[in-house]
């Protein structure tokens, strides 16, 4: 059955030439129709351009099917390319520490951080880890995302890694949203393995990547490399496994300080690297040299009160960057986009339109996943969100709140 948007002031494609992500002056160009009309079919755009030049496909569906967005402007979905979202209980103690002066590491050195939150998962049930996430998951649907990579990495041991996995697919097979998944064992060193971390290490290759791999409980495989946590090598190792495993890679690195993941990221291929707070210039050479997309998450740097990433050295270096929520308990809680593309915009220099397309098409691409998601064009999964204002610069500019009017997630309005 074909239904029609109507009224479009601006729509808001984000559509690319091609499957590769967007960089330099590609990313200015965010692809706007004036007085638009999207026509969906089973869930997938079937048609889109002027008002004026769909007259006639428009003739055959129904006015019940026809809603009339009444000037706003229509963004795709987003893709947040980044969260840890799979978690049980809050860190608000943590946070007021930080507010005092404590930095993330010495509280994850003193067994907070990542280490409270996987005492927290261990004891909470099935039931209540679905059910504080899926609020979550609601929380950025209402706020535009339609597409959400989850992570692992809050359990530290076979069994409850397998166990989030396992979660992940759960939630993944309910399909309120497309989700990708990801391994990240390698998210802390347990406090068991503090003194022989390379047993941890070995524990990730030879015991849980096996599984992951043989059941095929993931998409990903990430690591925590930072100092003080895992190292270069062990990136490498614990990639190599993975890689084995038929995982394809993506990597926290240069959080806190570089040394060393992104260049071994990008020479294995990994299809992003991700924070990149501290990178060097001989980081941002190896990201712009390859296919492996800048992963950037500004509401991290503003939790944690750091200066972001170099956005504009990135782009200007011509890296494909992308950008995300990192939505997690510890270092960045927040569901919200619209926010992010706010921070990316008013904290790293972005341009409303570098941020759009960062937040959408090369979300996209930062999961494998453009061919379906990631812009408004015919054939793909009809993700749309109808913005509040008419023009869709209102996404940054009028920040702390949700700007989202209503979203549709594959062709059914969700609210
Ligand atoms: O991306 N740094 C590692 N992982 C997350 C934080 C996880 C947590 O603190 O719970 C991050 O910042
Ligand atoms: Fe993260």
């Amino acid at each position: 059955m074909k239904h029609a948007l109507t009224g479009i002031k601006q729509l808001v494609t984000c559509a690319n030439q091609g499957l590769k992500p967007k960089r330099g002056l590609e990313l200015k160009d965010v692809g706007i129709i004036e007085n638009a009309t999207v026509v969906v079919e089973d869930g997938r755009i079937l048609a889109l351009g002027t008002a004026s030049s769909l007259t006639k496909v428009m003739s055959k569906i129904p006015l019940e099917n026809i809603y009339d967005v009444r000037g706003r402007s229509v963004v795709p979905g987003f893709v947040d390319s980044h969260t840890h979202v799979l978690f049980a209980g809050t860190r608000e103690t943590e946070f007021a520490m930080r507010c005092e002066g404590k930095s993330y590491m010495e509280i994850l050195n003193a067994g907070g951080g990542i280490l409270n939150s996987s005492r927290m998962f261990a004891e909470a049930s099935n039931e209540i880890i679905l059910e504080q996430t899926r609020a979550r998951l609601q929380r950025m649907l209402i706020h535009g995302t339609t597409s959400v990579e989850i992570k692992s990495g809050y359990g530290l041991d076979t069994a409850q890694e397998i166990r989030a996995l396992q979660l992940i697919n759960q939630l993944k097979n309910e399909n309120k949203q497309n989700i990708f998944r990801t391994f990240l064992g390698a998210h802390a060193i347990p406090p068991d393995f503090k003194k022989s971390p390379d047993d941890f290490v070995r524990l990730v290759c030879n015991e849980m990547l096996p599984i992951v791999g043989n059941k095929k409980l993931a998409d990903y495989c990430d690591v925590f490399c930072e100092a003080g946590v895992f190292n270069a090598i062990q990136t490498e190792q614990i990639f190599q496994a993975a890689v084995d495993q038929g995982l394809r890679l993506r990597l926290h690195s240069d959080e806190i300080e570089a040394i060393g993941g992104t260049e071994i990221a990008c020479a294995m291929g990994a299809i992003s690297v991700d924070h990149l707070v501290a990178i060097t210039e001989q980081g941002i050479e190896a990201v712009a040299e390859s296919t492996t997309i800048a992963n950037l998450l500004p509401g991290t740097a503003y939790s944690l009160m750091k200066t972001p990433a170099p956005a504009r050295k990135l782009i200007d270096a011509g890296a494909a960057v992308a950008i995300s929520t990192d939505c997690n308990p510890g270092s960045c809680y927040t569901e919200s986009m619209p926010m992010i593309i706010s921070l990316a915009c008013l904290t790293m220099n972005m341009s409303p339109e570098e941020a759009l397309n960062a937040a959408t098409f090369n979300g996209a691409c930062a999961v494998g996943d453009q061919e379906n998601v990631g812009s408004i064009e015919r054939g793909k999964i009809a993700d749309l969100v109808v913005l509040e204002g008419s023009d869709y610069r209102i996404l940054p500019y009028h920040f702390g709140v949700n700007p989202v009017n209503r979203v549709m997630r594959a062709g059914k309005w969700v609210n």
